[in-house]
């Protein structure tokens, strides 16, 4: 079988694709950039697509399915930026991957600290030598309550690591965890939002869950709650949280995801003009810590996105049982 993989990076996929493509006997066409209408007819002889976070909305779909792609495996957990009804409508699998949660829980953990602890200020302060003390006192996390929105693989995970901070934890899910009750107490989100003074995202993005952090929400949060997004851009509604930063509401934030960003990352904007006005007065606070999604991005996880997609276009091809498979 023929997969063409869109978003290939030679400086760290290279190795995996080479090694399973040998290994299931599957051939694959490698090409830099994200999938586009213009872009589509480069796939024409494949049977099946590699993607990572792109748009990929019904016209996409509809090209892709034109030109005979069977199978969609996106090179990612989340799946939010495929029209999966589109894909259900014209007959198309598709499919995600699976590789350790502990690459983002980790992530989660350190931006955690470093929203607490007042780093973004107390690391640019010293590249001016202010080695004052001026505002750069931190929270102690042992004394917080700490809120985990979404008790999947992730939030779990970042929950047991919590623990051992000795922090109050509180939860919300859409389904309740037996495990989790061991560490944390499950509430309904209005409690959570109100008692937390961290608030740590980990929910799927998807019609229930877009802006689940809005005005209203943070207005009724703790007098400086700090804010850590993880997960998925969209949760959040960027406006009200910039609103309340600069308010002083908000006292801490720490983001690894923002709303829209597909297209901003992984490129090389390096002395360009960045035409995202949200991030560029994000990044403009003391108190806000942005990363460029690369919370997953460890060489473990790498090497699961790479052999898990190949192995579910795989699977789809020859119509085995597949874990992967979405629709
Ligand atoms: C996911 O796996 O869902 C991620 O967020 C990482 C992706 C950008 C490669």
């Amino acid at each position: 079988m023929k997969i063409f993989v869109y978003n290939y990076r030679e400086e760290d996929e290279k190795n995996f694709f080479a090694d399973y493509c040998n290994e299931l006997d599957v051939e694959c066409i490698f090409y830099s950039g994200y999938p586009s209408l213009e872009n589509v007819h480069l796939a024409k002889g494949c049977d099946a697509i590699s993607i990572i976070v792109c748009d990929m909305n019904a016209a996409m779909l509809e090209k892709f399915h034109e030109i005979g792609i069977k199978y969609i495996s996106t090179r990612s957990i989340g799946y939010d930026h495929i029209d999966l009804q589109k894909a259900k409508e014209l007959g198309m699998n598709v499919c995600n991957v699976t590789y350790p949660e502990n690459s983002v829980a980790n992530y989660t953990i350190m931006m955690i600290l470093m929203a607490c602890r007042k780093i973004k200020h107390i690391i640019d302060r010293n590249i001016v030598q202010d080695f004052s003390l001026d505002g750069k006192m931190g929270k102690e996390i042992s004394k917080c309550t700490v809120g985990i929105i979404g008790t999947g693989k992730i939030g779990k995970s970042v929950i047991k690591k919590l623990s051992v901070f000795g922090c109050k934890i509180l939860a919300n899910s859409e389904y309740v965890d037996s495990e989790v009750q061991e560490y944390a107490t499950y509430v309904d989100l209005e409690t959570l939002i109100k008692n937390s003074d961290i608030i740590s995202l980990h929910a799927p993005l998807n019609e229930d869950t877009y802006h689940i952090i809005d005005e209203e929400k943070i207005n009724k949060m703790k007098d400086e709650v700090i804010i850590v997004n993880t997960a998925r851009g969209g949760l959040i509604d960027t406006n009200a949280l910039i609103n309340g930063i600069e308010s002083e509401k908000i006292g801490s934030v720490a983001l690894d995801v923002i709303e829209d960003e597909h297209g901003l990352y992984y490129h090389n904007f390096t002395s360009k003009i960045l035409k995202y006005r949200a991030l560029s007065i994000l990044k403009s606070f003391p108190n806000v810590v942005i990363t460029p999604h690369t919370a997953y991005y460890t060489d473990e996880a790498v090497m699961n996105m790479v052999r898990n997609s190949i192995k579910a276009c795989y699977l789809c091809h020859h119509g085995m049982k597949n874990e992967f498979k979405i629709v």
